[in-house]
């Protein structure tokens, strides 16, 4: 994790030059995300969050900070106008009016207002909270349905597109770079059963018309601020904001919030999905959407749920197979650990489908 003390003068100066920030302002680093550096600011008592993009994950800054602009001014008409019952992060543009600042360096910094009050959840350890997050995510959605999806460009191409990374996998475990592909074997069959079926499911949707609308893609229960009643407050991290499916929110949130055991738990007898918290996930997902969701989408939530979870399987299978390049490991087989997770979770997905399904209600119900 980065600390103030790695802030460099260069860095600093840019910073406070960009944004008119005084020698008193203060730098602290803040959450535990992943992908950008984020810095909590305080300067004369008002607190902002500092970001640097990560440029090896979004290749195309200044296409992620349009976006970033799209949105959240959308967001905060939506807001004005009573349609939108949730906090909308806001930019503060540099001196320039940009929505960023690239320094001298070629690093990319964009600020936004501290939502003040608010906490994340690493984990839910209460159906409630996982209610909270698919009202959270799903009212987004809905809100975003009314933005030109021309506006919004697509920051990581096929970013959830299960045809694609089955073929990058396969041409991974072709190649097989790092020499692993023996000791994955059965997870790799495993892998390809399972696409069989839910690719031919997936093109029928595509083919009956399932919707494309401007989606999160990255509905982790840390992605949502929540005041201290655990309601949830405010949706951030809007970085992977591009054209999507529904089904890739909703699956999303399901693959992260239904089993009881972190995602590279070997204890594979108990990940399982929790039906209370599938039942409180979909009753949140479709009070927050409204009347967005069509039949389509409503009759594949569970679908949605086995599909992300298997994307998700297959990325870290051909992490692994690739030698671990995308997705930080603690020890060498923790990919396949993962990955072995992540079809255990979608075969007792797809050995409930018609029962988790049963569980999510009618829009007006
Ligand atoms: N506007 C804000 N107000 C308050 N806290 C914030 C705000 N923005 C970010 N945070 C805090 O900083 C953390 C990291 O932010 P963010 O999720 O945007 O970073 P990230 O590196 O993209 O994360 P990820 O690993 O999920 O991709 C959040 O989990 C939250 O704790
Ligand atoms: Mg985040």
């Amino acid at each position: 994790m980065s600390t103030v003390d790695e802030l460099d003068p260069a860095t600093r100066g840019g910073l406070a030059e960009a944004w008119g920030l005084s020698p008193h302002t203060g730098f602290a680093p803040l959450g535990n995300g992943l992908i950008n550096r984020t810095l909590l600011v305080t300067d004369d008592g008002r607190r902002r969050v500092l970001q640097c993009l990560n440029v090896n994950v979004f290749r195309d800054p200044a296409l992620v900070m349009r976006n970033c602009r799209a949105v959240t001014a959308h967001l905060g008409r939506e807001r004005a106008a009573g349609r939108y019952d949730y906090s909308v992060l806001e930019l503060v543009p540099t001196l320039a009016g940009e929505p960023a600042a690239v320094l001298a360096d070629g690093s990319w910094w964009r600020m936004y207002d501290h939502v003040p009050d608010t906490a994340t959840h690493e984990t839910a350890d209460a159906p409630s909270l996982a209610f909270e997050a698919g009202r959270g995510f799903g009212a987004f959605a809905a809100a975003l349905a009314g933005l030109d999806r021309g506006i919004v460009g697509e920051v990581i191409p096929h970013f959830h597109d299960p045809a694609k990374r089955f073929a990058t996998f396969r041409e991974v475990l072709a190649a097989d770079r790092a020499g692993r592909a023996d000791d994955a074997i059965a997870t790799c069959d495993t892998a390809a059963q399972a696409f069989e079926d839910l690719l031919a499911h997936w093109r029928t949707l595509l083919d009956a018309g399932l919707p494309w609308r401007i989606t999160h893609n990255d509905c982790k229960l840390n992605n949502l601020l929540f005041d201290d009643a655990d309601r949830a407050m405010c949706v951030i991290d809007l970085d992977t904001v591009m054209p999507g499916s529904a089904l890739f929110d909703f699956g999303d949130m399901c693959r992260t919030l239904l089993s009881p055991v972190p995602e590279d738990s070997t204890d594979l007898e108990r990940v399982k999905p929790r039906p209370d918290y599938f039942a409180a996930l979909a009753r949140g997902y479709v009070e927050g959407t409204g009347s967005m969701l069509t039949q389509l989408e409503r009759d594949n939530l569970a679908f949605a749920a086995r599909m992300i979870t298997g994307v998700i399987g297959l990325r870290f299978l051909t992490d692994y197979l690739d030698g671990d390049r995308y997705f930080r490991v603690g020890h060498p087989a923790h990919n396949l650990e993962r990955a072995r997770n992540q079809f255990a979770l979608y075969a007792a997905l797809t050995a409930q489908a018609d029962a988790l399904q049963a569980l999510v209600p009618d829009p007006a119900g």
